[in-house]
């Protein structure tokens, strides 16, 4: 058998399914708001994979620095025969993982990416003999149905991807990822952590542009899905820190009165000049927070690294 396998469990137009729904949904309502897993195209993953390496956008970094230095004691705290990761994207960080895992037997990663899974898929089975990679194509902020491979399993969720949803959404997250450990089974969460807030702004709002371009792509992704005619010039992009909140708001302001149509939900968006569209809310953390979280899901937070700056976190649950 083919040490690569990719697995579909979402039905072939459940993407455009689950887009018109959230479009009709957040541009009907006041505010409006779009929900930020529909920025990652094609072209958006690759202005997301630039955003990473710009000298603003720290948390990548930062995250990087925790595995190189921490995935011995990931490994030996976990000692996992599964790695499955969720919202695997480009699985770059995960190689340290990888590699410190001594005993790991099977990569499951979990994307709503099909051609990410697939590269990342093919170029780690060609690296790593022996490893089997079973590619998940799945939503993980719905149910999910894991392979039955041999545990212990370590669930990662890395980037700080978990601050995109929303509190009462992060809530039902956790409890489901919890839902799929068995005893001896682990989570490592990677959480940005609130810190200055020009800093914060600053790495949302990059002096290239790129994130701005990132943030009129969910439009363009709307255009071409729906037949929408945004005009992504007509709107500015804006990231301000919601200090109540502790959490970034990307946001999209129309530069004028405008209306906007979208065919395919039979729907005409009228904009105010100055009015703002939502599109991510990106949470910082501090670790009394984290814990919180974590414990009201039935979770056990056993170690928690940050980088030598203390900019970002890794926690590790294990279940008992
Ligand atoms: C998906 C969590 C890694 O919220 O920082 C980057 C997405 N948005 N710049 C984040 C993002 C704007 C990012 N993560």
């Amino acid at each position: 058998m083919s040490p690569f396998a990719v697995t579909r469990t979402l039905p072939e137009d459940a993407t455009g399914a689950a887009l018109r729904a959230d479009v009709l949904e957040g541009l009907s309502g006041s505010p409006r708001t779009l929900p930020p897993k529909w920025f990652y195209d094609a072209h958006g993953s690759e202005l997301f994979e630039r955003i990473t390496t710009l000298p603003e956008y720290y948390p990548t970094r930062a995250e990087r620095e925790i595995l190189l230095a921490r995935s011995g004691e990931i490994a030996a705290a976990s000692g996992a025969r599964t790695l499955v990761e969720l919202g695997s994207g480009s699985s770059e960080k995960t190689r340290y993982l990888i590699d410190a895992l001594t005993g790991l037997r099977t990569y499951v990663p979990v994307d709503v990416s099909e051609s990410a899974l697939t590269r990342a898929g093919q170029a780690l089975v060609a690296e790593r003999p022996g490893l089997d990679v079973h590619a998940l194509i799945a939503d993980f902020t719905a149910p999910l149905t894991l392979p039955g491979t041999p545990g212990p399993r370590l669930v990662a969720f890395l980037g700080g991807t978990i601050g995109n949803l929303l509190p009462a959404e992060r809530a039902a997250f956790l409890a489901s990822v919890r839902g799929l450990l068995a005893p001896g089974d682990a989570l490592l969460l990677g959480t940005d952590l609130v810190k200055d807030e020009r800093v914060l702004v600053r790495a949302y709002d990059d002096a290239a542009g790129v994130t701005a371009a990132f943030n009129k792509n969910v439009l363009t992704v709307i255009n071409r899905e729906l037949g929408a005619d945004f005009d992504p010039a007509a709107f500015d992009h804006v990231a301000l820190w919601d200090a109540g909140q502790e959490w970034i708001e990307m946001r999209l302001r129309s530069r004028l009165a405008q209306t906007v149509k979208v065919p395919a939900l039979d729907l005409a968006v009228d904009f105010a000049a100055g009015e703002e569209l939502r599109t991510e809310v990106s949470a910082k953390f501090r670790k009394e927070g984290v814990r919180a979280e974590l414990e009201a899901a039935g979770l056990e937070p056993a170690r928690w690294w940050t980088d030598d700056a203390g900019r970002f976190a890794l926690s590790l649950s294990v279940v008992r």
